[in-house]
């Protein structure tokens, strides 16, 4: 009978610790599921000064690089031998960007946007540590002058995945002393453009790309080694910082609206109720998303990859270094208990949903989420990416009207949202997908560089008219 009792008891106290463990990982970031059928997506509002934008990012679109981190990565082998790039594309021309940007301007216009988010090639400006290029810094020049002289305000990003090879061989992010040559950088970049533009990006996703150079091995240098994925990581945060500070301290640099990019991917278990695949999910989301979120609120970073690495900084002044958070968000992500822990890591798409081009799926719910999380940082956010890769384009249409409708909720429930820039202008170079996957809202055929209107991205287009005629909110 004690036993028994002594048995029944321990079951009720796992089966409470069960629940409170579910609950809790819940309650980080409630699941949100809508009944799309009966939502009117076109029943939408946004502020009055809304930036509405496309970006892209130079190395995907402008062409012409050499002397760069991703030129070298091309033509490297991954370990088994296989390319590194999907089908072993390499960037080359890719948009031509670079030489056809007045053509693409007169494409935003065509599209009523009034904000255009893009990058500065480092290995452009500064093809050795002690040069500058002029004319590439002119360049950068006479595309901003000729945004504002159509009524797009230019937002530039001054790390977006790609520096000189000169600096990966200093060993890059990898090591604090070599931040200096960015911070440098920065300054050039902004000595040349501070007068025309107000909204700058320090770093794109510093996550994605600690994790992919770093973890995964995916983006250069290639590298596999969580300890290194860690300072890699922090050390980007402190980056940010610097150049925060840098460009503050320049001629008119206290006016500058400067933010860092973070994209949110959501980590959900696979199984809602299942108590490990809600523990998986809870250690992704902690160095995906949690830590970083985290560093910017509390100034502690901590990155805790159990059994690999276990990294704590205390960075009181990074929460006060961001006049925006960037929000990119594209899906999320599902995570099932194998057995094996470091299957049990690999990203899975959400079941029962419809999928993208890319491996994920079509989860505008999400955006919400993603707006409500950061939101906590109690910043002005600005969607700095949002868009589907739809070769086939018959996904996007549905997937802008339900991701806008996301966006207009979010406004409407209160949260201070300043922009939203969708990903992306053209179709471009997807990093180590090389030019497999169709993100753009113009099709670019790559052989004579015609670009064409596909007919999803109407959505946006449509979305804006509907904002300018009568959807305008006062806030
Ligand atoms: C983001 C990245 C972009 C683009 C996009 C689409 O993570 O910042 O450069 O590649 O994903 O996958």
């Amino acid at each position: 009978m004690k036993v028994l009792k002594i048995f029944l008891y321990v079951l009720v106290v796992l089966a409470v610790a069960y629940l409170a463990v579910v609950i809790y990982f819940y309650s980080q970031d409630p699941f949100v599921r809508w009944d799309w059928s009966k939502i009117n997506v076109n029943d939408v509002c946004y502020p009055k000064h809304f930036l509405w934008g496309t970006a892209t990012a130079a190395y995907q679109v402008e062409g012409g690089f050499s002397n760069n981190n991703w030129t070298w990565w091309e033509n490297q082998k991954k370990a088994d031998g296989k390319p590194t790039i999907q089908n072993n594309d390499k960037c080359g021309r890719a948009d031509d960007h670079w030489n056809l940007y007045p053509l693409d301007i007169k494409l935003m216009k065509q599209l009523g946007v009034n904000a255009y988010r893009f990058s500065v090639a480092w290995s452009k400006v500064m093809p050795t540590p002690d040069s500058i290029n002029h004319e590439a810094l002119k360049h950068y020049q006479d595309v901003c002058d000729s945004l504002i002289a159509n009524g797009i305000e230019p937002m530039v990003t001054l790390f977006h995945f790609t520096y000189p090879l000169w600096f990966q061989q200093l060993g890059g992010f990898e090591k604090q002393e070599n931040i200096k040559h960015f911070v440098r950088f920065a300054r050039v970049v902004y000595k040349a453009l501070g007068t025309r533009v107000k909204f700058w990006v320090t770093i794109n996703e510093p996550v994605v790309f600690a994790y992919s150079s770093y973890f995964a091995g995916e983006y250069p240098p290639g590298k596999t080694d969580p300890q290194l994925t860690a300072r890699v990581a922090l050390n980007l945060l402190l980056a940010h910082q610097a150049v925060y500070k840098a460009i503050k301290s320049m001629p008119r640099g206290e006016g500058k609206i400067i933010g860092i990019v973070k994209n949110v991917t959501q980590m959900d278990p696979y199984r809602r109720f299942n108590l490990l695949d809600n523990l998986i999910a809870y250690f992704a989301d902690l160095n995906f998303n949690q830590a970083y979120l985290r560093a910017f609120k509390t100034g502690k970073f901590h990155f805790f990859l159990p059994g690999m690495v276990n990294m704590k900084q205390d960075m009181p002044e990074l929460p006060s270094t961001l006049d925006f958070i960037g929000l990119n968000y594209y899906s999320h992500n599902a995570f099932k208990f194998t057995g094996n822990i470091e299957q049990s890591l690999v990203a899975l798409p959400y079941p029962g949903e419809q999928m993208t081009d890319m491996d994920y799926t079509i989860y505008p719910e999400g955006l919400y989420r993603a707006i409500k999380r950061v939101a906590k940082l109690d910043k002005s956010i600005i969607i700095t990416e949002n868009g589907i890769a739809d070769s086939l384009d018959n996904r996007r249409y549905m997937f802008i009207k339900r991701s806008l409708y996301a966006l207009s909720r979010a406004i409407n429930d209160g949260y201070h949202v300043r922009g939203y820039f969708y990903w992306s202008l053209l179709d471009n170079f997807e990093w180590n997908l090389g030019y497999s996957k169709r993100f753009g809202l113009y099709a670019v055929d790559y052989k004579t560089e015609k670009r064409t209107l596909r007919q999803g991205s109407k959505a946006y287009v449509e979305t804006i008219k509907l904002w300018k005629n009568k959807c305008v909110r006062k806030n």
